[in-house]
């Protein structure tokens, strides 16, 4: 198949057709990529699981262009999943809400809820807009891999399986939307993001989080939210999380490198730049910097072919959980705290 691209806004009615028409088509997010189909076409949301090799079993985030719509999709909307629309939609936040019947199952997994997201992303609701239905759109990346945060990312996984892409430059976020359910007894975030969980406690006060936010899901365990427990963000690259001060994390790797000689090297580093044998990438110095980086640093450790990726991390601020459960993941929970 032939992948189009499409530069920012200037083919957005032919995005939209493409959409409406039952195919897939890529396009940006203040988060990372979405790779999307229509929401009410099963069979595009089959397409979707296939062209990113995804679990069946693993639902998909509706997209609308407006906060309103989600009375188009949701049967019943609390009063706390209210407050938290109002707040943060259009933005980084999907909310998970008991669905009506017109929301294929095959978008849900078979649930009885629903995920939606309104992006304030302007391509993004421009899409929407154009293809007149909601869009169901997971991250744009081959399961499995990190998200995809530039166009770019999107083509090295998807070129060839999907109708577009449309090209709307690099995410400003870099890590995705955080996920609240709203169904149960009190809310819960069940995937830290952008809004962090203090921002969410200024108007849903009792909101926290899911326990299985940061540890290793079992193999019999049934979470909340089912991409909990599949393994995520993965580069080839063996990731170590190298956790705490700044001395002692440096001491930490400096040892690390010399007893891996041979091995290519990385470094993803938050304090400095005191390590020779590795190539070395810089995360930023806080949480917001580090999200926004670091998918797009561990696809450029594949690119450069590193075996052994050390990962400075410390706990700066509010956006430290969002980066934490990514970084973990990359790194199958190998994290030594110094
Ligand atoms: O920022 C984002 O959320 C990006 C952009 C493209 O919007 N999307 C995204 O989608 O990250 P995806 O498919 O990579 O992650 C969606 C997560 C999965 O872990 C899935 O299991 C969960 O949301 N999810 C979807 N529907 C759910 C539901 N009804 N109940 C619980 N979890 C759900
Ligand atoms: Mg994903």
């Amino acid at each position: 198949m032939e992948t189009l691209i499409f530069k920012g806004i200037d083919n957005i009615e032919e995005a939209g057709r493409i959409i409406a028409d039952g195919g897939l088509v890529a396009f940006p997010t203040e988060t990372v990529y979405g790779l999307g189909a229509s929401a009410y076409d099963s069979g595009a949301a089959k397409k979707i699981y296939a062209a990113k090799g995804r679990p069946s079993d693993n639902p998909l985030i509706v997209h609308i262009d407006e906060p309103s719509r989600i009375y188009e999709l949701a049967d019943e909307i609390t009063p706390d999943a209210q407050k938290i629309i109002n707040a943060f939609m259009p933005g980084a936040v999907t909310v998970i809400v008991k669905k009506n019947a017109k929301i294929s199952g095959d978008v849900t997994a078979g649930l009885d809820t629903v995920a939606v997201r309104c992006p304030s992303n302007e391509i993004a609701r421009a899409l929407i807009k154009a293809s007149g239905v909601p869009i169901a759109a997971p991250s744009a990346n081959i399961s499995g891999k990190p998200s995809p945060t530039t166009a770019r990312h999107v083509m090295d996984d998807m070129t060839g399986k999907i109708d577009a892409i449309i090209d709307g430059g690099a995410c400003e976020v870099g890590v995705e939307s955080t996920i609240v359910d709203t169904t149960g007894e009190v809310c819960t975030v069940l995937r830290p993001g952008g809004v962090t969980l203090e921002m969410l406690r200024e108007v849903v006060p009792d909101i926290r989080y899911d326990k299985n936010i940061t540890r290793a899901i079992g193999e019999n365990e049934k979470p909340k939210c089912p991409g909990m427990k599949y393994k995520h963000y993965s580069p080839n690259a063996d990731v170590y999380v190298i956790e705490g001060g700044e001395k002692e994390v440096q001491a930490e790797i400096n040892r690390r490198i010399s007893e891996n000689k041979g091995k290519n090297i990385g470094v993803l580093f938050m304090y400095g730049a005191v390590y020779d044998g590795a190539v070395m990438l810089g995360a930023g110095g806080g949480g917001k910097e580090y999200a926004h980086n670091l998918f797009a640093a561990l696809r450029e450790f594949d690119r450069l072919n590193i075996d052994v990726v050390f990962a400075e991390f410390r706990e700066a601020d509010g956006w430290a959980q969002a980066v934490k459960n990514r970084l973990y993941k990359a790194a199958a929970y190998k994290v030594i705290h110094v």
